[in-house]
């Protein structure tokens, strides 16, 4: 199929955009309307033009799939069709429905006139990728909605139906149901009339330049990290004078914005979101199981959060506990998480009931029989999961799935306590499971493609982030976690003091440093853990100050005092000189000299504590690839998006750096060399002057 098709329609040339999914501007597509536009022009018989989407949709912007290949550099560029269109003779009419975003918005804002559907989606999303409209659109939406409202869309990125703008100079008609007919009807109005062209109209504003510098202000006080936003205001400045050096202006700024790391990072996010959703061994045509009723077992913590993902889409959920005061414990929770919901209108007392009706709480195994997936989310003890397993490989229909919310337990031996393991895959929610996005798919040695694919779905449809994990202690995101866990105490032991390290990466976007992190989990968690290995593997290096910090019973906000001290009621940490006289003291019962570490040291430590883990969990096949592990870490463990993840991190650091750093943090005093051997993939990589991504 071409990219565009042309036809004549009486005195019409239509020239429709037929590049599905969303007629993504790809360079057939770019030279299809320029062909398209020549031969309208070169016929006699042909008064005016055209364009429209051949499937319901105008169009969504660039082609993704054409990003950072040739093909998107390519001549004709955006900016030539946009300009062909403008030189035509004959008006050109852009017939506008479902998306009008990026680069389509651009293209209309290209043509003489624009007929919209009430509902079709208008949007300049390109400050979502630390980008800005790098085809005019700065420049000529101003023109038309005004500074203000140009201004709020193209920094906001946000998608708004057409009718917002009825009667604006962005529609100069709105269509019924039928745009083709609306159109040509439009058309036939225009034939022989000269068109103001969108770059010949003047903004106005009556405080043009007092409301940039407001808007300026505001707008760098609130993107943080990300340099785009404010571009955006500057290039929209620029729209109050002259055309023509505006859109030098747009393009200048637009070039700035491709290449800082803000953006790479961003668009790192975006891609790697898509690419997680592809399971590399599994074939694409995989038929998929029905999933329409869910069963989910214990309805503590994760259980009532898991149960809640479900019900907001519809799906009902039988929850089962051992006691009916458990049971009416969690379903509680579950109706005050909800009300909180609807005291802050984020939700109607009709939803709320509505969902909460799609529960059908049970006592008894034999009540889960005709439900097609059931998660277990009970104790985390192997010989609970044993016994749980085996009911449900009792009770369960042929062909359930059946998944379990393990976070640290082998999943492999869970479902060799059923007689099908194939059927078994373990669903790694974190904690409020309600809100996480990030969704661990864990999959065992026998679980079945049709399994992965189907819960990769199911994840889609509850709105999870699904990310393919292969089975190990902690999987992805808390195998890593763990060294970093260690490293941040490490540091302690050397020198450093908690909130010194907390601050360090906070100050870079970490949404919490590690011990501010722990003493929201609970310190008493990996105490507990800690304890077992000791006795399990005698030569385990100990962790004394963390132990210390345990054995005076501050296990973290839940006992008002961790590594930080908090007054009742309020979650901000401050810290306490009573710990800081624990660390000195201890440090000088081992005899540790301390030192001063550099907040520099701290950082790169601590990231490059994950990113070695990391390169291990590539060379297990644990993860699938790098982005994956930076897809964990920003939607789970709040790596904050402008630096796009510990493996992007590393790359833009530089793999020959990585290592080199490595070596260093090994020869340290006092330093685990062991811990900072670089891994066998970081080495090979650095040789060859490589990267993870
Ligand atoms: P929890 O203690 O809050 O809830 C467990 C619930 O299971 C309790 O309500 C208990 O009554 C019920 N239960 C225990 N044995 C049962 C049985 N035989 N049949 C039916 N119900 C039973 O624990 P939480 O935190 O919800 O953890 C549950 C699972 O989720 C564990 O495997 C844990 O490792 C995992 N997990 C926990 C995370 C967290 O942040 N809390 C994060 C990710 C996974």
């Amino acid at each position: 199929m071409s990219a565009t098709d042309y036809q004549t329609q009486g005195r019409l040339a239509v020239i429709r955009l037929q590049n599905p999914p969303v007629n993504g501007l790809g360079h057939p597509l770019r030279k299809g309307i320029v062909d398209g536009l020549d031969t309208a022009n070169a016929d006699a018989g042909v008064d005016a033009i055209i364009l429209i989407g051949a499937s319901g949709t105008f169009s969504g912007g660039a082609d993704i799939r054409e990003f950072n290949t040739p093909a998107m550099f390519a001549e004709p560029s955006l900016a030539t069709v946009i300009d062909a269109i403008e030189a035509s003779p004959k008006p050109v009419i852009a017939a506008i429905d479902g998306a009008c975003m990026g680069g389509g918005l651009e293209l209309a804002l290209g043509c003489h006139y624009r007929i919209a559907k009430a509902d079709a989606q208008i949007a300049l999303p390109e400050v979502k990728l630390g980008l800005l409209p790098g085809a005019g659109g700065t420049q000529r939406l101003p023109r038309v909605i005004g500074l203000e409202a140009a201004l709020n869309l193209i920094v906001s990125g946000s998608i708004v139906p057409a009718k917002q703008f009825k009667g604006t100079d962005l529609f100069d008609a709105m269509a019924g149901d039928d745009l083709l007919a609306d159109a040509a009807a439009f058309a036939e109005t225009v034939i022989g009339k000269t068109a103001t062209l969108i770059r010949d109209i003047k903004v106005q504003h009556p405080e043009a330049e007092g409301f940039l510098m407001v808007a300026k202000n505001t707008v760098a006080a609130m993107s943080g990290h990300f340099p785009a936003p404010v571009k955006c205001v500057e290039a929209v400045a620029a729209s109050v004078g002259k055309f023509d050096k505006g859109i030098a202006t747009e393009r200048k700024l637009f070039g700035e914005l491709v290449n800082t790391p803000e953006s790479k990072a961003l668009r790192h996010a975006f891609f790697g979101e898509r690419a997680a959703s592809k399971i590399t061994d599994v074939p694409k045509d995989t038929p998929t199981r029905q999933i329409e009723k869910v069963a989910v077992i214990g309805a503590g913590t994760m259980g009532g959060g898991i149960t809640m993902n479900f019900l907001n889409a519809g799906i009902p959920v039988r929850l089962l506990e051992m006691k009916q005061e458990a049971l009416d414990r969690g379903i509680a929770t579950i109706r005050k998480n909800y009300e909180g919901r609807v005291k802050k209108g984020k939700l109607t007392e009709e939803k709320l009931e509505q969902r909460m009706a799609l529960i059908h709480p049970t006592l008894s195994y034999d009540d889960l029989g005709d439900t097609d997936l059931v998660i277990e989310a009970v104790f985390e003890d192997m010989d609970v999961k044993r016994q749980v397993f085996e009911k449900l490989d009792a009770v369960m229909k042929p062909g359930a799935i059946l998944a379990s919310n393990t976070s640290t337990l082998d999943l492999n031996k869970i479902a060799s306590f059923t007689q099908r393991p194939e059927d078994v895959v373990g669903l790694h929610f974190f904690s409020p499971a309600n809100v996480m996005r990030l969704l661990e798919v864990v999959r065992g040695d026998k679980t079945a493609d049709d399994v992965l694919v189907t819960v990769m779905k199911l994840g889609k449809t509850i709105r999870k982030l699904c990310v393919v994990a292969g089975v190990c202690d902690g999987f992805i995101g808390n195998r890593m976690v763990n060294k970093y866990v260690a490293q941040a105490l490490a540091m302690l032991q050397e020198g450093a003091l908690p909130q010194q390290v907390d601050k360090a990466v906070e100050s870079i976007g970490f949404a919490m440093g590690p011990f501010r992190m722990s003493d929201l989990a609970g310190n008493d968690v990996g105490w507990y853990i800690r304890k077992r290995h000791y006795e399990e593997y005698p030569d385990m290096p100990r962790m004394p100050i963390a132990d210390k910090l345990c054995e005076m019973g501050r296990f973290g906000q839940k006992t008002g005092a961790g590594w930080y001290k908090y007054v009742p009621g309020n979650r901000k940490p401050q810290p306490d000189p009573e710990v800081e006289q624990m660390i000195l003291d201890t440090c000088q019962e081992l005899g540790i000299e301390r030192r001063t570490l550099s907040d520099d040291e701290i950082r790169d430590r601590l990231v490059l504590s994950l990113v070695n883990e990391g390169a291990r969990i590539l060379e297990d096949g644990i993860a699938q690839r790098a982005s994956d592990i930076d897809m964990v870490y920003l939607n789970g463990y709040g790596f904050p998006l402008h630096l796009g993840g510990p493996m992007l991190y590393a790359d833009s650091m530089g793999l020959f750096n990585v290592e080199r750093r490595m070596r260093q943090f090994a020869a340290l005093p006092g330093a685990d060399a062991k811990f900072w051997e670089p891994a066998e993939l970081v080495k090979t990589l650095a040789a060859d002057g490589k990267t993870f991504n």
